[in-house]
């Protein structure tokens, strides 16, 4: 792979807020979640989405975007494990900020982190005012994580807890609560990269399935995996009586509907035309690491 982690940190980490003020406890607990660790994927497709239309140009707005984007994924988790969620301890192999600062702190940073994001991503218009393709990035990075994507799928998520869900209610979740901000974070590299409207419609189809493919993989790994290296709990699925791809339709299926989702995926990114040929095996690559990923 072209980038690691590593890379992507040394981007993202430094649009950081310092911790001071009377504010910095909630600066505090923003700050150590987004440092725990985590695989930074979010980012790390926006990059490669971004380059794959623009090629090797750097650009300062992308890094204030990629940076933002992990605030509003590190928000969602911090919310995701809070006692009235998930009820969960463990995240990015740390104490859940709810047992390192408290319940109020804990909401309160997942505020802080989701507000931060959009302040950061706005003020990127001073760098290029009037800038079209900002203001699309923009409405994307408003829409895709709100009512009519992710927080929309966290939604039926919690209210289907202990009840059987549907085909439809699944597919509603899954496409919301996942999918959702992994389009988020690709179509913002393809906008800012250049793309066309077409093009766009064809990385959203690709990110759909890549975050499809994701979240299944996350419930076989909430089954099978091993909590020191996911650095969250395993069984937190069993644990909060919800029912996934993988407890519905077993093991077997789950697998293999992770690889040929991640298949339908490749096979529609490989018929985008004019991609830089580098970056899309890359995003290509990346895809198909995760079908098997064991974190
Ligand atoms: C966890 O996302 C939440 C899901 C959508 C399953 P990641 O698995 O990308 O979490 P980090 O960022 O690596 O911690
Ligand atoms: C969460 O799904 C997706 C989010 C929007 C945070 P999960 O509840 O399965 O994610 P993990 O397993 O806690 O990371
Ligand atoms: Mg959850
Ligand atoms: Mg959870
Ligand atoms: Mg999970």
């Amino acid at each position: 792979m072209k980038y690691s982690a590593k890379d992507i940190e040394n981007i993202i980490y430094r649009y950081l807020p310092p911790e001071e003020g009377y504010q910095q406890d909630v600066i505090k607990a923003m700050n150590y979640a987004y440092k725990a660790g985590g695989k930074r994927l979010r980012p790390m497709m926006m990059l490669i989405c971004y380059r794959m239309f623009a090629g090797d140009e750097k650009d300062e707005v992308l890094e204030r975007f990629m940076s933002a984007i992990e605030m509003i994924h590190t928000y969602s988790l911090i919310h995701d494990d809070l006692p009235a969620l998930d009820n969960d301890e463990l995240r990015r192999g740390m104490p859940t900020v709810h047992k390192a600062f408290g319940e109020d702190i804990a909401i309160l940073a997942g505020d802080g982190l989701l507000n931060y994001a959009y302040e950061l991503a706005a003020s990127s218009f001073s760098l290029r005012p009037g800038d079209v393709r900002i203001e699309k990035a923009m409405m994307i990075l408003a829409t895709k994580p709100g009512i009519y994507g992710m927080i929309g799928g966290q939604t039926l998520d919690v209210i289907m807890s202990g009840k059987e869900v549907d085909e439809k209610q699944l597919e509603y979740i899954y496409v919301n609560k996942t999918s959702a901000l992994i389009e988020c974070a690709m179509m913002i590299g393809a906008v800012l990269g250049g793309a066309d409207d077409k093009s766009l419609q064809d990385i959203c189809m690709v990110a759909r399935d890549v975050g499809m493919a994701f979240q299944v993989q996350d419930d076989i790994l909430d089954i099978v995996g091993d909590e020191a290296k996911l650095g969250k709990p395993v069984l937190s699925d069993e644990k909060n009586d919800k029912y996934t791809y993988a407890t519905i339709h077993g093991l077997k299926k789950a697998r293999e509907y992770v690889a040929d989702t991640s298949k339908h995926a490749c096979n529609i990114l490989d018929a985008i035309p004019g991609l830089v040929s580098e970056y899309k095996d890359e995003l290509g690559e990346l895809i198909s690491m995760l079908i098997d990923r064991d974190r």
